[in-house]
């Protein structure tokens, strides 16, 4: 199938990929010179796990990247919309690029005699949808179900193994509504072998959202729980795990620690607890859920108080940057509000991440950057580990070391875990 994509982020580039390796010609448009002329230089503009491999095998064939939206689109069949929908300063999702990019696909769209299908990937408030429809139908003077065929379908994959995660989904949600063919969105997927579930297009974003809001909700509950666990002297991970051997509890997500943080389950919890505002709906378990997560970190802080004392003049070794292992994200990543913490109290922060340096040295140039965790470490007098890398697990020190995610292999009096 002729496939164009709006949007050349995480999701966009991960669906393109992956949609290419599976046979079809696959267009992917970007406004950005620069990321459209690495893309088709065969280098991808994120690390993400087998991604950069996957360029490599479709670019220039199966796989092209252009600035040029009208010319991708009028010649593709299906037309994903994978932009960003960021948080605005009030906590409401701008859209703007959503729209853009809706009335990008509508104008392109405007001389065709066929009828498209136009996928909402980006995670779009329900409330929402019928403006991005509206945005189509106005640019291209067709009607949805006539003259083009809108569908929602949200993302579920996780960054650090978004390509397996695409390729190997638990289910795939599209929404539509009542009496549209989904026949072609069947047969592009069917190559991932997965549940699909059809529903209305707001109950698709919806489930996006609920989903995401839950995920969050597990871990800051686990963390609630931690923190009451580290007060009693109890091991938090040990009881996750008696939790779990209940079937009606999954084990997953219930790991404590110093928070959740990346662009997502942020962003999509607290654009729900708003759009519940709007609705004049009480959302104070969504509320709850970020409040404890904002908290997170500063556990951190007061446990390395009490150790430390004041921080001023201390040199502390943060080992971990990305929001979680298997990406170079930073957004919303506790160890860097960690090392922004520390920093700002006095403390000299030598900081370490495997794969998030590059970016945190953007936003954090005042932080002292190692090369391994060893060398941070060894210009220190205690560590934090922020994020469970793997190669955090060896770490074999004298020194005082928090754990803010739980990974360390050794047991050592002078380990100490956040919430274990
Ligand atoms: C999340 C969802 O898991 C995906 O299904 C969704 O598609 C994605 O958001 C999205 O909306 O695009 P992601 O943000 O990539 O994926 O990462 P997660 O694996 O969900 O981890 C989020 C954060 O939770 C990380 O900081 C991680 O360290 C933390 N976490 C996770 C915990 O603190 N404890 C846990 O038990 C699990």
């Amino acid at each position: 199938m002729k496939i164009s994509i709006i949007g050349s982020g995480y999701v966009g580039l991960v669906t393109g990929a992956c949609l290419a390796e599976t046979g079809n010609e696959v267009i992917l448009v970007d406004i950005s010179e620069g990321r459209v002329g690495e893309i088709n230089a065969g280098k991808c503009p994120i690390y993400e796990p087998g991604l950069q491999e996957l360029l490599q095998k479709h670019i220039g064939s199966r796989l092209k990247a252009t600035t040029n939206a009208q010319e991708a689109i009028f010649q593709s069949e299906i037309i994903f919309i994978c932009v960003g929908t960021p948080q605005s300063k009030d906590g409401s999702t701008d859209m703007q690029y959503v729209i853009s990019a809706a009335k990008s696909a509508g104008i392109a769209i405007r001389g065709r005699k066929d009828a498209p299908i136009i996928i909402l990937k980006s995670t779009t408030p329900p409330t929402k949808i019928d403006e991005v429809v509206l945005a189509i139908e106005n640019s291209s003077g067709k009607k949805d179900g006539e003259g083009f065929y809108f569908f929602t379908n949200p993302e579920f994959l996780r960054e650090g193994s978004a390509v397996k995660d695409f390729q190997k989904p638990d289910r795939i949600v599209v929404g539509c509504s009542e009496g549209k063919s989904s026949e072609m969105l069947a047969r592009l997927y069917s190559p991932f072998g997965s549940k699909m579930f059809f529903c209305s297009s707001k109950s698709a974003m919806m489930v996006k959202y609920a989903s995401n809001s839950f995920l969050a909700a597990k871990i800051s509950f686990a963390n609630e729980i931690g923190n009451i666990c580290k007060k009693l002297g109890i091991d938090s991970h040990e009881v996750a795990n008696g939790m779990a051997l209940d079937r009606r509890i999954n084990r997953a997500f219930l790991d404590s620690g110093c928070g959740f943080g990346g662009s997502c389950l942020p962003k999509d919890t607290a654009s729900l607890a708003f759009e519940a505002k709007m609705l004049g709906e009480c959302s104070s378990m969504l509320s709850a859920v970020l409040e404890v997560n904002k908290n997170q970190p500063s556990k951190v802080i007061e446990r390395l108080k009490t150790r430390l004392g004041s921080f001023s003049g201390k040199k502390i070794a943060v080992l971990g940057l990305a929001f979680k292992p298997g990406t170079d994200d930073i957004r919303e990543s506790p160890g860097m509000e960690v090392a922004f913490l520390l920093h700002s109290q006095g403390a000299k922060v030598f900081a370490y991440d495997p794969k998030a340096t590059e970016n945190a040295k953007k936003h954090a140039p005042a932080l002292n950057y190692c090369k391994s965790a060893k060398e941070a470490i060894e210009k220190s007098e205690a560590a934090v580990i922020m994020t469970d890398w793997k190669e955090f697990a060896e770490i074999d020190t004298e020194k005082y070391v928090l754990e803010g995610k739980r990974i360390l292999k050794l047991k050592k009096p002078n380990y100490e875990g956040i919430c274990w």
